[in-house]
């Protein structure tokens, strides 16, 4: 019996080219628009211990419930595949001191896992890129960070709606809780299974659950605005009048609650139109009691992260302009007396910066159908006579173009047909 085919795990997808042209492109737009900011790059490890996503992301929460890619390794410790990069961040902030008398602004980008029930812009293995900046208690950093959001999304060319909501204190959001359990208490058989199942431990995630029946019931419920704590609330109206200053449009959603457990205060979330219910591409808000929760020093934060095959999806549309850049010329050798030459003059013009595909020893069939594919621009096919007689005839692929002369001389050929060495 044929064995069967191996293939990529579910969820977890390929990124193959011309694709990861498109990625690339992104990447560096972001990176210069990061830098605008004064943040710096950080990596870390994918993996970690589990202990850190319970106590960073929440106990009850979807991710650490019933999301996470958890393992015992050889020594029998549990780690996880990173769900989110935040906990990772703080842990190695914490770990290596770098929150003493500093406020250091980061971003980070790479894959994530959560094991969720794989569709169109929900991937168990997906990236992010991430931005996190501490040691900032005024909304005044809030504010900062979500115009670097606005800019990011205006660099990758995807339009989308930003909502805002400030979830308080922790003792404010307690009293708010009951208020909300009061209420919700005795529509309970009304609300979907999930909700049910998660009513008393975590109520407030009720109120963006997706399901219509849930939303009605939530449309009615108590607002956690009205109960904010006075200080939360002149942080919030802070906030606003400093994105009003930049002239960012937002809308205040008052259910916009997340689903991590960490956040204080501001939450936000960029939705764009094209993902149904995918549509969050950027979503983040303060977490200011977390690091002092994984052991560090008491330092308020905030931070973001925003998904790179969402916004990729939504600029497929405009993926025109993306193309690889292609090979400037196709050296190809017929034969195995000229293969050394064109090796030889192949590396020598990479070293002047040409991009170079060469080949063979092929027939002459055989090298034509391969340059064309590489898309070179131009092509030289040499052989033993070629070389002999040191005249070589290159040649534009798509147009008339074409310059004869010395082999040893392809270098300005290549200038007068307006290959740029520069
Ligand atoms: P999050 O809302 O869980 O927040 O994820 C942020 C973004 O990652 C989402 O808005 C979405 O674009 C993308 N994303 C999440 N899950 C998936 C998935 N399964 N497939 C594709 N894309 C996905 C966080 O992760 C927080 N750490 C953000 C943050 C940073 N808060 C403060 N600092």
């Amino acid at each position: 019996m044929a064995k069967a085919t191996l293939t990529a795990v579910r969820g977890m997808n390929d990124i193959l080219p011309p694709e990861t042209v498109a990625w690339q492109n992104l990447e560096s737009a972001f990176r210069a628009v990061l830098a605008l900011y004064g943040c710096a790059e950080i990596r870390l490890p994918i993996v970690e211990q589990s202990a850190l996503f319970a106590r960073a992301i929440g106990d009850v929460t979807d991710i650490v419930q019933k999301e996470m890619y958890t393992f015992a390794d050889r020594n029998g410790d549990s780690l996880t595949l990173r769900p989110e990069g935040t906990a990772g961040v703080v842990r190695a902030l914490i770990e290596h001191g770098g929150l003493r008398g500093q406020t250091p602004r980061l971003y980070y980008l790479g894959p994530m896992f959560r094991h969720e029930r794989p569709q169109r812009g929900r991937y168990r293995q997906f990236h992010q890129l991430g931005v996190e900046f501490f040691g900032i208690a005024s909304a005044s950093a809030d504010a900062e960070i979500i115009a670097l959001s606005a800019r990011l999304l205006q660099a990758a060319g995807v339009p989308a709606r930003l909502q805002l909501n400030s979830l308080g204190t922790p003792q404010s959001r307690a009293v708010y809780r009951e208020i909300l359990l009061q209420y919700l208490r005795p529509q309970a058989e009304h609300l979907c299974s999930d909700c049910q199942e998660r009513l008393e431990r975590n109520p407030l995630r009720v109120l963006d659950c997706k399901v219509e029946s849930c939303q009605e019931i939530a449309r009615d419920a108590p607002q956690l605005l009205a109960h904010l704590d006075p200080e939360s609330a002149a942080h919030f109206a802070l906030l606003q009048k400093l994105l009003r200053s930049m002239d960012i449009a937002y809308e205040i959603n008052p259910r916009l609650v997340r689903g991590l457990d960490y956040y204080h205060r501001t939450v936000f979330e960029w939705v764009a139109e094209g993902l149904g219910a995918q549509g969050t591409v950027l979503a983040g808000g303060r977490y200011d009691a977390l690091v002092a929760q994984l052991g560090g020093p008491d330092t308020p934060a905030i931070g973001f992260a925003l998904g790179m095959e969402r916004l990729l999806a939504l600029r497929a549309a405009s993926m025109g302009e993306e193309l690889a850049a292609l090979p400037h010329v196709f050296l190809g050798a017929l034969d195995a007396e000229s293969l050394a030459a064109v090796f030889q003059r192949a590396e020598e013009l990479r070293a002047r910066g040409l991009r170079v595909i060469s080949a063979g020893p092929a027939s002459i069939k055989s090298l034509l159908k391969q340059a064309q594919r590489s898309g070179a621009h131009y092509q030289v096919l040499l052989g033993a006579d070629d070389l002999a007689a040191d005249s070589v005839l290159l040649k534009e692929q798509e147009g008339l173009a074409q310059w004869q002369g010395p082999w040893t001389a392809l270098d300005q050929g290549l200038m007068q047909l307006g290959v740029d060495f520069s």
